[in-house]
């Protein structure tokens, strides 16, 4: 079976272009862009936190699934890849943008927990993981990629993942499973207590 995405969303193009442009690469790849959209689309009303927005292509596929009632917030710490979201996909009223740094914004946040957290930066994964695992509701998801080892890691990376790893499996409140897909992702769902 061919798995890869058969309908790309008009924004998620229009960002590639822009991503190219700007020289960002760290976009998610498209068939987890994908599973944030089927995920996006399993919360009719359901509220949605990106941490690390990048170019938005992240958000754009999270947007292509989201009912008219459900929001994200995508928090970014660098203003002008997120400017470049905020171009495209600032004018949907489901979306918050929020500038600065997500360890910072993970800490003050005080409001509802969340459907689905796709933390895709270091704060979420490899720092403030408890905090972020805090704010997801139950029943919500967690979900993580860029778990496959790369060229480019930096020394002593593959060991965070490793560990990262640990922490999420033996978590008690958390079902896990990990996909060996796409760059390698984590999704662990709060089990109903
Ligand atoms: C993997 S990229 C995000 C890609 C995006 N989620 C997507 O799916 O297309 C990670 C992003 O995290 C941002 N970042 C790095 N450190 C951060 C921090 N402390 N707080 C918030 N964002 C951060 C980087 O600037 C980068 O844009």
């Amino acid at each position: 079976m061919d798995d890869t995405p058969s309908r790309i969303p008009a924004a998620v193009t229009d960002l590639r272009a822009a991503a190219r442009d700007a020289g960002f690469t760290m976009s998610c790849e498209e068939r987890t862009g994908s599973l944030l959209a089927v995920l996006a689309a399993t919360r009719p009303a359901g509220r949605i936190l990106e941490l690390g927005t990048g170019v938005g292509e992240g958000a754009a596929w999270l947007l292509s699934g989201m009912s008219p009632a459900a929001r994200l917030v995508s928090v970014e710490l660098d203003s002008a890849v997120q400017g470049i979201a905020r171009a495209e996909l600032g004018a949907d009223p489901r979306v918050t943008f929020v500038g600065g740094d997500g360890g910072a914004w993970l800490e003050e946040y005080d409001g509802e927990p969340f459907d689905l957290v796709f933390a895709d930066t270091w704060p979420g994964k490899f720092t403030h993981l408890d905090r972020a695992l805090d704010l997801v509701a139950s029943g919500g998801t967690y979900l993580i990629d860029d778990l496959d080892p790369q060229p480019g890691w930096p020394e002593g990376h593959e060991a965070s993942v490793v560990g990262l790893l640990a922490e999420l499996e033996g978590r008690k409140d958390f079902r896990t499973v990990r996909l060996a897909w796409a760059s390698g992702l984590l999704m662990a769902v709060r089990a109903v207590s």
